[in-house]
C-alpha cells in the first residue's frame, strides 16, 4: 500500500515536472520582455537576421559569400569571443570523441585521421578581429603577413582531441591549403609551439597545386593517403571545402566559422 502511494506521488511529480517544462517552453518567449521590449528594435532585428544568416552559412545553404553582412559585425564578434563558439566546439569534440571510442581500429599504423589547420587546430581569430570579423573582404597579403608571425593560438578543445587521437595510435595527418614554400616552416613551428606534437604528416600546398580549388587539392591529398594504404576514419574542418570531394573518410565533422568562406 505504502509502495503504491510512493509510486503515485512519484508519477504525479513527474507529470507536474513535464507540464511545467512544456508550459515554460511555450509561454516564456512571449512573456519575456528582454527579447522584445527593453532592447532596441534594430538590435533584435539584426540579431534575428544574423542568427538566420549564420545558420544558413554553417549548413552550406549560403555559399561563396565574400564578406559577413555589415550589420552582423557585433553578432559575429559576440559569437566568436563571448563563449558560444567555444561551447559549440566543445560539443562537437564530444561527439567526435565518442565516435573515436567506437571505432574498430586495426592498430596496424594505417588507421588515420585528417585535420585541417587554420581555424581547426589553430585560430585566426585575432587576425580577423582586425578585419571586422570578416566584414572586410579577404586580404591575401594581410593574411600571409599574419601567418608568417607564427602566432596562431591552439584551439584548446581540438588540441585535446588531437592528443587523444595520437594516444590511440591513430595517425593524424594535417592537410592545409597554406603555401608550402612560403609558410611551411613557420606553420610547423607554430603548430609545435602550440602543442601539436606527434602527428604523422603535415601536408601543405606545393607549387603543383597552386591555383587549384581547395576541394580539388584536398581531395587529391586524401586520395594519395588512401592509395598509400591509410584508412581515413574521420575528417575535420571549418570549411565545407575541407569536407567535399573524394576520399572523405568514414565521417566528416564541420566546425563553425562565420568569418570567412574558402571556395
Ligand atoms: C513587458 O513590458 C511592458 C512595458 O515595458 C509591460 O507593460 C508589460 O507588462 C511587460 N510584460 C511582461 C510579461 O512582463
Ligand atoms: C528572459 O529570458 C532570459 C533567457 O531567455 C532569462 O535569462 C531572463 O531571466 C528572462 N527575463 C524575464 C523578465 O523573464
Ligand atoms: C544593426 O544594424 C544597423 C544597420 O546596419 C546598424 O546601424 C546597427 O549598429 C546594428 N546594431 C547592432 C547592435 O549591431
Ligand atoms: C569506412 O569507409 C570505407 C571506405 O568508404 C568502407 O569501405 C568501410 O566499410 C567503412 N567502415 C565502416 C566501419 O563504416
Ligand atoms: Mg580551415
Amino acid at each position: 500500500m505504502a509502495l503504491l502511494r510512493a509510486g503515485e506521488v512519484l508519477a504525479f511529480l513527474l507529470l507536474a515536472l513535464l507540464l511545467s517544462n512544456a508550459m515554460s517552453i511555450r509561454v516564456h518567449p512571449r512573456n519575456n520582455n528582454s527579447s522584445s521590449g527593453s532592447s532596441s528594435t534594430s538590435t533584435v532585428n539584426n540579431d534575428s537576421f544574423c542568427l538566420s544568416w549564420r545558420l544558413a552559412v554553417e549548413a552550406n545553404n549560403v555559399r561563396a559569400w565574400r564578406t559577413v553582412p555589415t550589420q552582423c559585425l557585433r553578432h559575429v564578434e559576440i559569437y566568436m569571443i563571448d563563449g558560444q563558439y567555444d561551447r559549440d566546439m566543445e560539443l562537437i569534440m564530444e561527439q567526435i570523441s565518442s565516435y573515436v571510442d567506437g571505432l574498430p581500429l586495426l592498430g596496424d599504423a594505417m588507421d588515420a585521421w585528417v585535420l585541417d589547420v587554420d581555424d581547426t587546430c589553430i585560430s585566426n581569430i585575432y587576425y580577423y578581429k582586425g578585419k571586422k570579423y570578416g566584414c572586410d573582404p579577404y586580404d591575401p597579403l594581410g593574411f600571409r603577413a599574419w601567418a608568417t608571425k607564427g602566432g596562431c593560438p591552439a584551439i584548446p578543445s581540438v588540441l585535446r582531441l588531437f592528443n587523444k587521437l595520437v594516444a590511440k595510435g591513430i595517425k593524424v595527418i594535417l592537410v592545409t591549403g597554406r603555401d608550402e614554400e612560403s609558410l611551411g616552416q613557420v606553420t610547423r613551428d607554430n603548430l609545435h609551439n602550440q602543442g601539436f606534437i606527434g602527428y604523422e604528416r603535415l601536408i601543405l600546398r606545393s607549387a603543383e597545386y597552386k591555383g587549384q580549388s581547395a576541394v580539388n587539392y584536398k581531395s587529391n591529398m586524401r586520395k594519395q593517403l588512401e592509395d598509400a594504404g591509410y584508412r581515413i576514419w574521420g575528417n575535420v574542418g571549418d570549411q565545407w571545402s575541407d569536407l567535399q570531394g573524394d576520399c572523405l573518410g568514414n565521417r566528416t565533422f564541420k566546425l563553425p566559422n562565420p568569418m570567412y568562406f574558402v571556395p
